[in-house]
């Protein structure tokens, strides 16, 4: 190490994650929680390179337009000149592919950090990911951008990495439409993304990667529902399936902002981990593929009482001539006025996105690249885990039950989760679990059925009398005689593979005093305590006064 090097050492922590070694100083944001979140995307985008360098070679080689953002896919000119050239152009591409990371690929992809702090992550993807020809690692804050030029140099990456001062929203509507667009956009603020997601949606390559992350969850969770009509553009309610609700209203967000430039998305991995939502998701142009959004999204009739929830889909489809349909509304409500089950009113949240969370092929892909390079990610059993649960999440059926919540409301005892799996699937349904919550059943049966299962477990575990009080929800469910023939005999796919294979699922909080941080802030030089430090000093305080 050279001198000047020991020098910056002594002044700055130094941070050391997968291949990077960062000087990391107080007045700049770090969270090392966010490790699984940033092997994550390591891993992601490695894989997304990989599939869309091969889609690029294949659509130039088909003489296809690519790559600009706002444009649809055109098939190019029956020109003889012009398809020969997009043949030398796909074979020159072939010869440039240097997949190898940490080294320039003149045709490999363009990333752009939008709010890196330290630039930790952009270090990361400059050494982790084969075949990227450039990143920009972009803050808004000076003393950010400091670091994050002394990081690149101190990490040898100034033939891959920039760093860039400026507002991220600017950076991304200066990139549209220009040769300088970026094929991956990372977004990781403190709070939500909503704000920059007009700006990631256009400017975007088509085809591109946008990955969001968001840790306003008290808001998303329904906390605040108002707050969050006005940041997301949907109407929320706090209920057992929040951690889902909450992906479902970004990418609805995503979707919706998109669809106003002729785009529309496509979620390849979206998760809930910890305390925040992290979605990547792909970005196409088309109107005639926007016009079927409406079918993607859908409202939701949440029970207040007995937390039973039915979705509307926003538009249907009514058949023409042929295979052609046109589309129209809604017919609704899907629900009675009261609620079926126990008589209470319902709650109408929504839009929320009502299809596929991830791409499961994809998944696979991922987990595949992860098990082979355990060694590079320090949260690889984490990863390998929840996407496991990920690839095992029945996909068209949104939501899911708690089954702890669900025997609350009844005041039954809670029972198995096998037990309950073995009850759905004797009974002829399909069910998985999800990977936002422990003790979570997805399921095609209705909430008729999950409460029928419910009423049969009584039989043999009843209720005390005293909690059976005329008109209450507890009552009214299970005063009806269930109608599903129902067996509690262990089914073989009750246990799910990732279980089977001793997969790290859910796992527990990572460390001591963990959790999101706060901003960071000029006064926080090194000098003066961190938040966890004072949280450390200040624990027990109150106990000890009161001795
Ligand atoms: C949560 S931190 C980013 C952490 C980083 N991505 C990582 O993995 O460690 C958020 C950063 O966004 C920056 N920021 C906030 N608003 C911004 C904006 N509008 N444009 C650019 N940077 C912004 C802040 O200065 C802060 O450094």
């Amino acid at each position: 190490m050279s001198a000047s090097n020991e020098d910056e050492d002594s002044k700055y922590n130094v941070v050391k994650e997968g291949k990077a070694n960062i000087l990391q100083p107080k007045s700049v944001f770090y969270n090392p929680v966010q490790e699984f979140n940033r092997d994550l995307t390591v891993s992601v985008i490695s894989n997304f390179a990989k599939l869309y360098l091969e889609e690029k070679k294949e659509n130039t080689k088909k003489g296809k337009k690519w790559n600009k953002a706002s444009t649809e896919e055109k098939s190019a000119s029956s020109n003889g000149k012009e398809q020969n050239n997009d043949v030398e152009k796909a074979q020159e591409m072939e010869c440039d592919v240097v997949k190898e990371a940490g080294k320039k690929c003149g045709s490999g992809i363009s990333i752009l950090e939008g709010l890196a702090a330290s630039g930790l992550r952009s270090i990361r993807f400059g050494l982790e990911i084969p075949g990227v020809k450039r990143i920009v690692t972009n803050d808004f804050d000076k003393t950010a951008v400091e670091i994050i030029q002394k990081n690149i140099e101190r990490n040898k990456l100034d033939h891959l990495v920039t760093s860039s001062l400026g507002d991220a929203s600017m950076v991304m509507y200066m990139s549209k439409g220009t040769d300088n667009a970026f094929d991956v956009i990372d977004l990781d603020p403190y709070g939500g993304a909503a704000q920059f997601l007009d700006a990631a949606v256009q400017s975007v390559n088509e085809g591109g990667l946008l990955c969001v992350t968001c840790t306003d969850m008290a808001l998303l969770c329904g906390n605040t529902p108002e707050s969050c009509r006005a940041r997301y553009g949907t109407m929320t309610y706090r209920s057992a399936y929040c951690k889902e609700m909450a992906l479902r209203i970004l990418l609805q967000c995503l979707e919706s902002t998109a669809n106003r430039y002729s785009r529309y998305i496509v979620p390849m991995i979206s998760i809930s981990a910890d305390f925040y939502i992290r979605v990547f998701v792909r970005v196409f142009s088309g109107a005639a593929k926007v016009k079927l959004s409406s079918l993607k999204l859908a409202n939701v009739y949440h029970c207040s009482g007995c937390g039973a929830f039915t979705l509307q889909k926003l538009a249907r489809k009514i058949p023409t001539r042929g295979e052609n349909f046109k589309m129209a509304a809604a017919h609704g409500p899907p629900v009675m006025d009261k609620c079926e089950h126990c008589q209470h009113k319902h709650y109408v949240v929504g839009p929320i996105w009502a299809d596929k969370l991830h791409d499961v092929d994809f998944v696979k892909k991922v987990i595949s690249y992860v098990q082979e390079k355990k060694a590079d990610f320090q949260t690889h059993k984490r990863i390998i885990g929840m996407l496991s649960l990920v690839s095992e999440e029945l996909p068209d059926c949104p939501m899911y039950y708690v089954i702890d919540d669900i025997c609350q409301q009844v005041h039954v005892n809670s029972f198995n989760q096998e037990i309950f799996m073995s009850a759905l699937l004797n009974a002829g349904f399909e069910v998985s679990m999800s990977h936002a919550e422990q003790n979570s059943i997805k399921t095609n049966a209705s909430n008729r059925d999950i409460w029928d299962i419910v009423r049969s477990w009584e039989k043999s575990h009843p209720v005390t009398q005293k909690r059976r009080v005329p008109g209450s929800i507890t009552d009214t469910i299970l005063s009806k005689e269930p109608t599903l023939k129902v067996s509690f005999d262990l089914h073989p796919e009750a246990k799910q593979e990732s279980k089977k294979r001793g997969l790290s699922r859910y796992p527990q909080n990572p460390e001591k005093y963990w959790g999101p941080k706060p901003r960071a802030k000029k006064s926080d030089v090194d000098s003066v305590e961190s938040m966890v430090d004072k949280r450390i000093k200040l624990q027990g305080k109150r106990k000890k006064n009161q001795e």
